[in-house]
C-alpha cells in the first residue's frame, strides 16, 4: 500500500521554528511531526510514501535517508514547481500512487496529530463501497476547518465545506484521507484544492464517506494548538503507553523527558511537558505546558509556562517565559528577563524584558 503526505507549505503559523526546519521536520513531543505520521502509515502495512513538496526537499529527503533504513519503507519526493494546493500534488504524483493492484492509498496532511486509526479506516473504506474515504473529529471552532455534514448512521457525506462563514455543523474534516485510484481522475495538473473543488464533487456524487475519528485530533500548525496538542498527546500515551513517561517527585502530570536530558535538583516539571535530547534543566526550574527542544539550557529557578523553547537555546536564571513565548532556535534570554508571549526569531539575543506579545527581530 502506498501514501502521499502533503509537506507544502512554509509553514509561517509555526515561525520561528519553520525558519530553521520545514514544519514537517519541527519535534512534536521530542520527534519530527512527519515520522509519527510515517511509522503508523509503516504499522498498518504501507510500504512506499511519497513526500508530496514545494519547498526545501533536499533537507527533507536527506534527514528522512536515515529512517528508510531503520523503519524499512521507501521515501521519496514528488516536488512542484509551483505551488499545486492541495490536490493538483496528487496528479502529479499519479505515476507514483499507482500500481497493478489497484488499491486505494493514503493522503495525509502534515500538520495534523492522532492516534492515527488507519487499519480501522481500511475497514471501514472496503464496506462502504465509495470512493473515497476522509477521517473527521468534533471541534468546538469549526470555521477555520473543512466541514463535513454526514449522514449518522453510513457516513455517507452530504456536504463539504471548506472554511464556512456560517455554521453548517461541527464535524471538521481531519486530514486524513483514504481514496481510490478512480479519485485521480478526477484531479488535474493544476494548482487546485482537494476540499474546495474535488470533495464537493465526490460527495455530490454520494461516494465520499466519512469516518469519525476514535481518539484525540489536533492540527498542530500554530503555537496555541501545537501546546493543546502535545497536552492531547500526553494524555493518550498515558492511557496506551504510560511508561514512556517521567516519574518522580519533581513531575506533575505528564511529562515526556528525553534519556539524555539532565534535570537538577528540587526542580517541579508538568504537566504537558516534552524535554528533547541534551537539554540542561539546572537547579529550582519550574516548567509546566512546554515544550523544550534539543540542546536547551534553562539556568537555575527560571520558569516556563506555554512557551515553546526553539533548538539551543538559553534560558536565564530567574527569568520568567509564559503565553505563547516561542523562542527560535539560538535565542539567549538573558537572566531575570520576562516574556510575555514574545515571539523571537533565531539567534537572538534578549537583554531586556518583553511585556506585551510581540515578535522580536
Ligand atoms: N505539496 C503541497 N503543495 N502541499 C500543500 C500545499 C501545496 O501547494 N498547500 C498546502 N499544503 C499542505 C500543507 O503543508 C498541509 O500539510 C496540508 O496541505 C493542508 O494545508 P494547511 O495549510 O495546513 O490547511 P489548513 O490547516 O488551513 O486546512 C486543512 O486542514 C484542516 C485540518 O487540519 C484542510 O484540509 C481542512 O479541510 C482541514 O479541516
Ligand atoms: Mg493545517
Amino acid at each position: 500500500m502506498k501514501a502521499l503526505i502533503l509537506v507544502g507549505g512554509f509553514g509561517t503559523r509555526l515561525r520561528p521554528l519553520t525558519l530553521s526546519v520545514p514544519k514537517p521536520l519541527v519535534e512534536f513531543a521530542n520527534k519530527p511531526m512527519i515520522l509519527h505520521q510515517i511509522e503508523a502509515l509503516k504499522a498498518i502495512g504501507v510500504t512506499e510514501v511519497v513526500l508530496a513538496i514545494n519547498y526545501q526537499p533536499e533537507v527533507m529527503l536527506n534527514f528522512l535517508k536515515e529512517y528508510e533504513a531503520k523503519l524499512g519503507i521507501k521515501i521519496t519526493c514528488s516536488q512542484e514547481t509551483e505551488p499545486l494546493g492541495t490536490a493538483g500534488p496528487l496528479a502529479l504524483a499519479r505515476d507514483k500512487l499507482i500500481d497493478d493492484s489497484g488499491e486505494p492509498f493514503f493522503v495525509l496532511n502534515s500538520d495534523v496529530i492522532s492516534e492515527y486509526p488507519l487499519a480501522e479506516m481500511i475497514k471501514f473504506h472496503k464496506t462502504h463501497g465509495g470512493e473515497a474515504s476522509i477521517m473527521v473529529t468534533k471541534v468546538d471552532e469549526p470555521s477555520k476547518y473543512g466541514v463535513v455534514v454526514m449522514e449518522e448512521e453510513t457516513g455517507k457525506v452530504e456536504k463539504f465545506v471548506e472554511k464556512p462563514k456560517i455554521f453548517v455543523g461541527n464535524k471538521i474534516n481531519a486530514g486524513i484521507y483514504l481514496l481510490n485510484p478512480s479519485v485521480l481522475d478526477r484531479i488535474e495538473l493544476r494548482p487546485t484544492s482537494i476540499e474546495k473543488e474535488i470533495f464537493p464533487k465526490i460527495a455530490a456524487e454520494k461516494k465520499l464517506y466519512a469516518m469519525v475519528l476514535p481518539g484525540f485530533w489536533m492540527d498542530i500548525g500554530q503555537p496555541r494548538d501545537y501546546i493543546t496538542g502535545l497536552r492531547l498527546y500526553l494524555n493518550s500515551l498515558r492511557k496506551n503507553s504510560p511508561s514512556r513517561l517521567a516519574t518522580g517527585a519533581h513531575i506533575v502530570g505528564n511529562v515526556l523527558v528525553h534519556e539524555s536530558a539532565m534535570i537538577g535538583e528540587g526542580c517541579l516539571i508538568g504537566p504537558d511537558v516534552a524535554i528533547g535530547p541534551g537539554c540542561i534543566v539546572e537547579a529550582g526550574v519550574r516548567l509546566s505546558r512546554c515544550t523544550v527542544m534539543r540542546g536547551v539550557r534553562i539556568k537555575k529557578h527560571a520558569c516556563i509556562s506555554n512557551s515553546i523553547i526553539g533548538w539551543h537555546s538559553t534560558v536565564g536564571q530567574w527569568a520568567r517565559v509564559e503565553n505563547m513565548t516561542i523562542l527560535g532556535e539560538d535565542v539567549h534570554l538573558c537572566d531575570e528577563i520576562y516574556s510575555n508571549g514574545g515571539v523571537v526569531l533565531p539567534h537572538k539575543e534578549i537583554k531586556s524584558s518583553i511585556l506585551k506579545p510581540e515578535i522580536v527581530m
